[in-house]
């Protein structure tokens, strides 16, 4: 079986040969999959991740939840707590700066917190994804220590379809998703 630093590598390099073309498509296509699914679920507020690293394009669908009056945080690393995440709310007009990955997120700014009970979801980035939901993220266990919280609420993966892969390698602490939505389905998985 290939290590998970090996399955990093490959499967960010397949997400990174998708086109511009290619991505946009995608992007429209999850919020045809995921829109209708958070509508009947009566989602009012959730978490979600800006992309980076050729992942799944989020902005549509952001734009839809706004448009539908869903309520939307986004992660920022922890101001003091290393490898923990904080959400604050986006709108679309949230001064955002760029972290210490180069990732875009709201400025820091604790009126705008949104504590892990308040969310009714979170969806995740992640760069690979097995049949069982077992989820491999960037190696920095921010979202399985989130998922970790006694608060956190139900949690849905994000991803391309060439993300998919048989069987990933997991380890004690990782935290499986329930769910995992892609351009081409939303999976659900069975908790063995
Ligand atoms: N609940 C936790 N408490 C403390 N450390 C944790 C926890 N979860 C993961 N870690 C640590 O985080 C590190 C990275 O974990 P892992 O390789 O699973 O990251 P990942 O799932 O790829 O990343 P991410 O969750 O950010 O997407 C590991 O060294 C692991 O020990
Ligand atoms: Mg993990």
């Amino acid at each position: 079986m290939e290590t998970r630093a090996e399955l990093r590598r490959r499967i960010r390099q397949q997400r990174a040969a998708l086109s511009p073309a290619q991505q946009t498509e995608a992007a429209h296509r999850l919020v045809d999959v995921l829109l209708p699914e958070l509508l009947r679920c009566q989602v009012k507020q959730l978490a979600i991740y800006l992309a980076n690293d050729g992942e799944l394009n989020t902005f549509p669908l952001i734009q839809a939840l706004w448009q539908h009056h869903i309520k939307v945080a986004l992660p920022v690393l922890h101001p003091f707590s290393p490898g923990h995440l904080l959400f604050l709310q986006y709108h679309p007009n949230s001064p955002m700066t760029a972290n210490r990955y180069g990732i875009a997120e709201p400025r820091l700014d604790l009126t705008q917190l949104v504590p892990l009970h308040q969310l009714d979801l979170i969806l995740t980035p992640l760069v690979a994804f097995d049949e069982q939901g077992n989820r491999l993220g960037m190696g920095g266990g921010f979202y399985d220590r989130t998922l970790a919280s006694p608060h956190a609420p139900a949690a849905m993966g994000i991803a391309h379809e060439c993300q998919r892969v048989a069987q990933l390698p997991v380890e004690s602490w990782d935290i499986p998703l329930a769910r995992i939505a892609t351009p081409a389905a939303l999976y659900q998985f069975t908790p063995n």
